[in-house]
């Protein structure tokens, strides 16, 4: 038997959380929302459920592969992290997973203590780990995620599925074994039911399914040989990718290799490795002058004012010491909850893992990694 969320709704209405037009999202903000439901999807993985009230439905529609920043005082301690939506904005439901890591302050808090009926502070959702969809297309996806990383996969499998009649997806989903693969029944149910549709590889590394394809993690090596036996990479629209760092890179960069374009691959961090960071660090300390600047920010139309230096701290932590309550989740570059666009001055950014080229281009930066190298900057939030 079909289990129950494929019975829900999937086509576009003003009940769901389908937005059509993103440029249309409003910035980022936090509510207080209750839990409605919390599901053990592994031994280690729980997904979360929330009730938005009618007048916030606006606020919080949402494309498939967008994530939401959770924020909760745990031991009087303010946590925030972002999750991606497991849900597809075609139900009726705003769903992320949690899954427990090794020491994970809102991940255990997440797992062992959280209950319907409990309420966290949600901020709406963002994020560009999508594309638009049409009924009309008749697309080729090929998607790669390894362990959580399935989680924004999932949405976009379920809304390229309802939305998208024509289109076929490819999923390889790397994992340790059977028992850790977070939404195993769902992704065979979607399989049952779209069997010409939809095409997936569980890739195990601590499992022999009798194929040295199918064993180990996802390599660059094992990118080539799919693409000899399951896809063409010229044929393929897009291609997602979502799981740990070095995974995600060495997809991509074996796709680009073999000649996929790069506004094709799409992708999503959820950390960045502290080597990443090192050389972040190393490389803004050395090729930065130590310039003091007078910084504007400018958030719901109201101005704070402060001066930082070039070489000190970033302009979101200046901005918070200054009491402006600029908005932020990761502070490592992924999330983009922070971005915010110069209209004075300029500035460098350390890393950036979640502005597109073409927000960069229009003065977008993420100020959590931004540094001002003028004497004068003005950042807005509200543009
Ligand atoms: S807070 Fe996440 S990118 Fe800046």
């Amino acid at each position: 038997m079909l289990s129950f969320f494929l019975q829900k709704k999937k086509t576009a209405t003003q009940e769901n959380f389908w937005i059509e037009d993103l440029k249309k999202q409003p910035r980022p903000k936090f509510h207080t929302l209750e839990i409605a439901d919390i599901k053990r999807e592994t031994d280690d993985c729980v997904s979360i459920a929330f009730k938005v009230p009618a007048n916030l439905r606006d606020e919080y529609r949402y494309a498939a592969g967008q994530y939401v920043t959770l924020k909760a005082e745990i031991k009087g301690v303010e946590v925030r992290r972002s999750y991606s939506l497991c849900s597809s904005p075609l139900e009726d439901e705003i769903r992320v997973a949690v899954k427990r890591v090794e020491g994970g302050t809102f991940s255990s808090y997440a797992n062992e203590q959280l209950q319907p009926g409990m309420k966290l502070d949600v901020m709406t959702p963002q994020g560009n780990f999508t594309v638009p969809f049409s009924p009309s297309k008749s697309r080729i996806y090929v998607m790669f995620a390894a362990g959580s990383g399935i989680t924004p996969v999932m949405s976009l499998i379920k809304t390229i599925l309802w939305h998208e009649s024509r289109s076929r997806i490819v999923l390889f989903y790397g994992n340790r074994s059977v028992s850790s693969i977070i939404f195993r029944e769902q992704i065979d149910d979607l399989k049952n039911e779209h069997l010409n549709r939809l095409e997936v590889h569980h890739i195990l590394s601590r499992e022999d399914q009798g194929t040295d394809w199918l064993k180990g993690r996802i390599t660059a090596d094992k990118v080539r040989l799919y693409a000899e036996k399951f896809f063409i990479p010229a044929s393929v629209n897009h291609f997602f990718i979502c799981g740990p760092e070095k995974m995600i890179f060495e997809v991509k960069d074996t796709l680009e290799q073999l000649g996929v374009e790069e506004s094709k691959i799409h992708y999503e961090l959820f950390t960045v490795s502290t080597a990443g960071q090192n050389a972040a660090n190393d490389t803004i300390k050395s090729t930065k002058a130590d310039v003091l600047s007078h910084v504007t920010v400018i958030l719901d139309g109201e101005e704070t004012h402060f001066d930082v230096s070039s070489k000190g701290v970033s302009i979101l932590d200046a901005a918070l010491d200054a009491g402006a309550d600029v908005p932020f989740a990761c502070k490592g570059a992924v999330c983009c909850t922070c971005r915010a666009k110069v209209l004075e001055g300029k500035v460098v950014m350390e890393m950036n893992y979640a502005l597109e080229e073409d927000e960069v281009e229009q003065g977008y930066v993420l100020t959590c990694q931004s540094h001002p190298v003028t004497e004068r900057v003005v950042i807005s939030y509200d543009d």
